[in-house]
């Protein structure tokens, strides 16, 4: 059964859960975006306010929380690799959402891009793009990271979901077409 759930008389008119509840209805995918610290190491966050968003140039976007203990390094990066995670890979969503930046990485196999970037070693990935820190522009409590995106791939994999505050795999990926 569908629940429609609008505004009553117990609800305010801008409730913050609310609104993150209804932004929830929202089906988005889940990526893990891998920069360097300044220090050299690398760092990376689970990210799924990810967006295409030109394709002459390439950008694409997505959203950090100002408050995010990574803000700073994301910031300075030269450059990040944005990895869109395969549903087989839903236990690096949670991993990549909480901790230290060395807990999160302990046991991930890692390589430098073609550009030199950190990015993960792991061919089961949906997609990737690697991505120069073009422009960033802070709005309300996110700052928003537009990529200029200088290499990409993509795989078969069937892709995470993220729906409603939980993960959901889409039934299996047909045969891509390739257009070129
Ligand atoms: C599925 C999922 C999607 C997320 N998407 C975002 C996002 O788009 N932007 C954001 O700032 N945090 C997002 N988060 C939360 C961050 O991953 C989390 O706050 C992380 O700790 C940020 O890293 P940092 O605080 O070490 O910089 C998401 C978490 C999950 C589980």
């Amino acid at each position: 059964m569908i629940l429609l759930h609008g505004m009553n008389p117990a609800t305010p008119a801008f409730d913050q859960s609310y609104f993150r509840s209804a932004l929830s209805r929202f089906p988005t995918g889940v990526t893990v975006v891998v920069a360097q610290a300044a220090d050299g190491s690398p760092i990376g966050m689970t990210i799924s306010s990810f967006s295409s968003l030109s394709l002459e140039p390439p950008l694409v976007l997505w959203t950090l929380k100002l408050e995010s203990a990574s803000i700073a390094h994301m910031r300075q990066a030269e450059g990040y690799v944005i990895h869109v995670l395969s549903a087989a890979q839903q236990d690096l969503a949670y991993r990549f959402a909480k901790g230290s930046q060395q807990e999160r990485f302990e046991g991930i196999p890692l390589k430098r891009s073609r550009s030199g970037l950190w990015m993960l070693d792991m061919p089961d990935c949906s997609a990737w793009f690697e991505c120069r820190n073009h422009h960033q522009h802070d709005a309300g409590d996110h700052a928003i990271f537009i990529g200029a995106v200088h290499a990409c791939a993509w795989t078969n994999a069937q892709p995470l979901i993220h729906h409603s505050r939980r993960f959901h795999h889409s039934p299996p990926v047909a045969e891509i077409i390739v257009e070129r």
